[in-house]
């Protein structure tokens, strides 16, 4: 089974909105017509938060470039989101707002790490208790997802505002056997790892990049991209970062 991970492409209600010197709505639009071009047969599309940049009206932008492509969209919030109306916007197929989603042998768990007022992240008591009960009651293999990094990325000022409490969420992790992987989006740059047999997955943005490894905030020259996920009916995960050109660059190159 393939799944598309697309994260952090921040739109705006303005097509022409631009972070860190790309406009946004077009670099997704890039990111997705290269995905396509590869595979078609994706059974979800993951997005892990970031949707739009402070701005609700780029919910409708993010419905109208998605909606066409009759997949589950599943989404959680990130901290440039706005909860309630992305939620209002994302009601209905094939869109999904958090909660869960079983898909073949595979169990998603979508969760809302969104701290108002903070960059960070945090997971409220009902939400770290809705992680539980969903592991409780399904034995499929388990692929969580959030917005905010569970694990140091090595870099300082990025580290300070991951996941404010994740020894709450190991703690539940911990507790069973059947988690395959967690996902994130936040940290604008790659991260493929292991922490007690739990594959970590942290994915570059659709538009700009923050550069890996440094102690303060830094944008990276590294383009737009996407992650593909081949997630295999005995729990294996194939994964890897696919980093596209602007259309525009390509078309110098070709
Ligand atoms: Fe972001």
């Amino acid at each position: 089974m393939q799944i598309l991970q697309i994260t952090d492409p921040h739109l705006y209600g303005n097509a022409g909105g631009s972070l860190r010197g790309v406009e946004t709505d077009s670099s997704l639009r890039n990111v997705l017509d290269d995905a396509f071009s590869r595979a078609a047969d994706y059974a979800a599309i993951l997005v892990t938060g970031d949707l739009v940049q402070d701005d609700a009206s780029g919910y409708l932008r993010f419905k109208s470039i998605l909606g066409h492509l009759r997949k589950p969209v599943l989404c959680v919030p990130g901290n440039h989101d706005e909860p309630d109306a992305m939620r209002l916007s994302l009601a209905q197929e094939p869109f999904q707002y958090c909660g869960t989603r079983e898909l073949g042998a595979w169990h998603f768990i979508m969760l809302d790490s969104y701290d108002p007022g903070h960059v960070g992240g945090r997971l409220v008591e009902s939400e770290l208790e809705r992680l539980d009960e969903a592991l409780k009651g399904s034995p499929a293999h388990a692929l969580v997802c959030l917005h905010h990094h569970p694990v140091a990325m090595g870099s300082r000022w990025l580290d300070g505002i991951g996941l404010a409490n994740a020894a709450e969420f190991w703690r539940v992790i911990d507790s069973y056997s059947h988690v395959r992987g967690v996902m994130w989006g936040h940290v604008h740059q790659a991260l493929d790892g292991e922490r007690e047999g739990v594959r970590l997955l942290g994915t570059p943005s659709t538009c700009a990049q923050f550069l890996p490894g440094s102690d303060r905030y830094a944008i990276d020259s590294r383009p737009p991209a996407y992650r593909l996920l081949d997630l295999h009916d005995d729990g294996r995960i194939h994964s890897e970062i696919r980093w596209v050109q602007p259309a525009s660059a390509r078309q110098i190159a070709g």
